[in-house]
């Protein structure tokens, strides 16, 4: 189950605010349309965001191909501007245009056409290199994850939240692939139940045993000793080891500690941000008060009441017992730790 599918002139999305009940498949032909995609939330998640941008770029320069190679280059950069104002927070996005203005830079005496084509290239290597960086964290995730663990997670890692495989679900993944008994706990993961809607459809349909509970319910569960770890995927790590990620990581990550129980953040490189140096400096996308007010069309709130929608928290490197990513994991994380992945 891929989030993505580029024909070499298309990025077709699989539209995941329709999931689990709709499996559309939306074409984007434009890298507006790629940018509204990921505003809209169609494709969601770090990496996969982080990938479809640089599909954004391969269709802007497809768009492009008519003017002159004065006219193409700061064409480019409209293209890269406009994909970098989708989302602030995953630095994933950033992450990938940053290299692909870099390719640009580098090959910038090149004609129009053989500009395109490396483009396009970069962006498939981008998609590639994601699932092959995965399936490396699943394995440096391996040991931390015990036979017949029961396992809480948020929001949704897996392969819709990337590429293909996932970060935390790719590790849980890759644990069930090694014959490991596992079973998981999604946290709905409220506004916009990316567990309930994403992560259930995606284990289920692998037959990786998952049971949904709110969010509320993860106290209650770790207090009935149901839970033996958390892992988590991350947006933004900084480089001190602060973790932002769905909102609600934070409080699993405080309960955790209070329960003893090891709280983990799986996530790739890309999704490292040494420029921060702590998660304070992390920007925190505020979405629409009303994807909390309503739910399924139908006002849960009364009118005029507001409501807050911060999409993400950031969860301190005192509460994480590891970083798990496709280099290894680093425990107990901490600048000195972090620099050495670098
Ligand atoms: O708002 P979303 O659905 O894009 O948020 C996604 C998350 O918070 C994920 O946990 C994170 O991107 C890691 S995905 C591999």
């Amino acid at each position: 189950m891929q989030p993505l599918r580029f024909t070499g002139r298309t990025l077709e999305v699989l539209d995941q605010t329709q999931l689990p009940e709709h499996e559309i498949w939306e074409t984007c032909d434009t890298y507006e349309g790629v940018a509204e995609a990921i505003e809209k939330m169609k494709v969601r998640g770090a990496p996969a965001i982080g990938a479809t941008a640089a599909y954004g770029i391969a269709i802007g320069a497809q768009q492009g191909s008519e003017l002159s190679k004065a006219e193409f280059l700061p064409f480019l950069a409209g293209v890269c501007e406009r994909l970098a104002k989708t989302r602030p927070t995953a630095v994933n996005l950033f992450w990938a245009i940053k290299r692909m203005r870099g390719l640009i830079e580098a090959n910038a005496e090149l004609e129009v056409a053989q500009l395109t084509e490396l483009i396009l290239a970069e962006a498939n290597l981008i998609a590639e290199e994601d699932v092959r960086l995965n399936k490396q964290m699943g394995q440096h995730g391996l040991p931390y994850i015990p036979d017949n663990a029961r396992i809480l997670t948020h929001c949704n890692t897996g392969s819709l939240a990337t590429v293909d495989y996932g970060t935390a679900l790719g590790v849980i993944r890759a644990a069930h692939e090694a014959g490991k008994n596992v079973t998981v706990y999604a946290d709905e993961t409220r506004p916009y139940l990316q567990g309930a809607r994403l992560t259930a459809f995606e284990l289920h349909r692998d037959n990786i045993p998952v049971t949904v509970v709110t969010d509320s319910m993860a106290g209650y569960l770790m207090q009935q000793g149901m839970v033996d770890l958390v892992i988590v995927g991350a947006d933004r790590i900084t480089a001190n080891g602060d973790a932002a990620n769905k909102i609600g990581t934070y409080s699993l990550a405080v309960l955790a500690k209070h329960h003893g129980i090891p709280f983990y953040v799986a996530a790739p490189m890309s999704t490292v941000d040494y420029e921060l140096e702590t998660g304070a400096s992390i920007e925190i996308e505020q979405r629409s008060a009303d994807e909390v007010v309503f739910i399924g069309g139908k006002r849960m709130a009364p009118e005029g009441v507001p409501a807050l929608h911060p999409a993400f928290d950031v969860t301190p490197h005192e509460l994480i017992t590891a970083i798990i990513t496709d280099r290894g994991a680093v425990e107990r994380p901490d600048t000195d730790r972090m620099a050495k992945l670098k």
